[in-house]
């Protein structure tokens, strides 16, 4: 079996193809202990700090839940409520924290945060999101897709319309790129990843056999697909007045009963990292719809809450996963 004791995962490309494998068939493994009631405690007197500088819902309570039933202890860091960043450098936090706990999450803007809490802290950092990538959030996401078809990892398409340039939208890519899947990211020029992002999930696919599609024609990007993943179209720390422009270009990639049909494919499944605007319920949602007079955002009602919808296995997803990355790189 691979060691994965110690290590920090910051971005996908921490793993190799086959760690992140390993990680996804360990994710699977405590899924079923816990559902089954013969989940084994491998992380007793582990305390983890999570460190948040940004807002969370699932990410935050899925490594809560995910260290409490393994036995390990968390402290939560509230947006602003450390000295983090602001009275104290990340570099003394750092090795602060490092000679307190035995493992530390991060979200925040700037990778480079969490690459520096890595490079001082000496124990083991998680990404739970920054501007760039979203790593904790994609192995769930393939760990939901796999489980929601019979075919091998390396069968499996899906597409990605939208906002490409966002931490999902990279680390769906280079997820992915590694585990060898045929890969559509559908949406405007500009909101395509990074050219260095492209690069590098065309050099990880040359190794894993992945199909990276990179298309603005949305007919063309989703025929045939098993999964259509859709995120916000403005991110936290994005600022508001891009709503518009975000809106022009990204509604004719809205996620509709017309895009479903349009894979042509009567099994596809619909995913979402969440927080989504499916409906005039949520406050940001509710003023740019009743600005702009749309019914939904990046994904319809309909949609959502069809039976295509596996959104909320996907949120669930997101607890066993991060378990599997704190066992494996804290546990015994
Ligand atoms: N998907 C996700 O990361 O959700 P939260 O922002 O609620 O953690
Ligand atoms: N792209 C979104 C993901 C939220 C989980 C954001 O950064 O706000």
């Amino acid at each position: 079996a691979l060691n994965l004791r110690h290590r920090s995962f910051l971005k996908e490309t921490d793993f190799t193809p086959a760690e992140l494998r390993f990680l996804l068939d360990l994710s699977a493994k405590l899924k079923a202990a816990r559902h089954a009631g013969t989940e084994q405690q491998r992380l007793r007197g582990r305390n983890i700090a999570l460190i948040f500088e940004k807002t969370s819902t699932r990410t935050r309570c899925a490594f809560e839940t995910a260290a409490h039933q393994q036995g390990a202890h968390v402290t939560y860091l509230e947006p602003s409520g450390s000295q983090i960043g602001h009275k104290e450098s990340i570099k003394d936090t750092a090795r602060v924290l490092g000679r307190m706990y035995d493992g530390i999450e991060y979200r925040g803007s700037s990778q480079a945060i969490v690459e520096e809490l890595a490079d001082y802290s000496g124990v083991p950092v998680w990404n739970g999101l920054t501007d760039e990538w979203h790593p904790t959030q994609s192995l769930a996401d393939v760990l939901t897709m796999w489980e929601n078809t019979d075919k091998p990892l390396h069968e499996i398409s899906f597409a990605y319309l939208g906002d490409a340039r966002n931490n999902v939208g990279n680390s769906l890519l280079i997820a992915g790129a590694m585990f060898g899947m045929d890969v559509r990211m559908v949406g405007p020029e500009s909101l395509r990843n990074a050219p260095e992002v492209v690069k590098e999930a065309q050099r990880v696919a040359e190794t894993t056999g992945a199909r990276i599609t990179i298309t603005e024609d949305l007919r063309e990007g989703v025929a045939g697909a098993d999964f259509l993943y859709t995120d916000v179209w403005v991110s936290m720390g994005e600022p508001k007045e891009i709503w518009d422009e975000r809106i022009a270009l990204l509604k004719p990639y809205q996620v509709t009963s017309e895009v479903l049909a349009a894979t042509g494919n009567p099994r596809v499944k619909f995913l979402h990292c969440l927080p989504a605007f499916h409906d005039a319920e949520t406050s940001v949602g509710a003023e740019v719809l009743a600005r702009t007079g749309m019914k939904a955002l990046e994904v319809t009602d309909e949609v959502f809450e069809s039976s295509h919808s596996v959104v909320f296995d996907q949120a669930e997803n997101r607890v066993h996963t991060i378990k599997a990355v704190l066992v494996a790189t804290l546990g015994d």
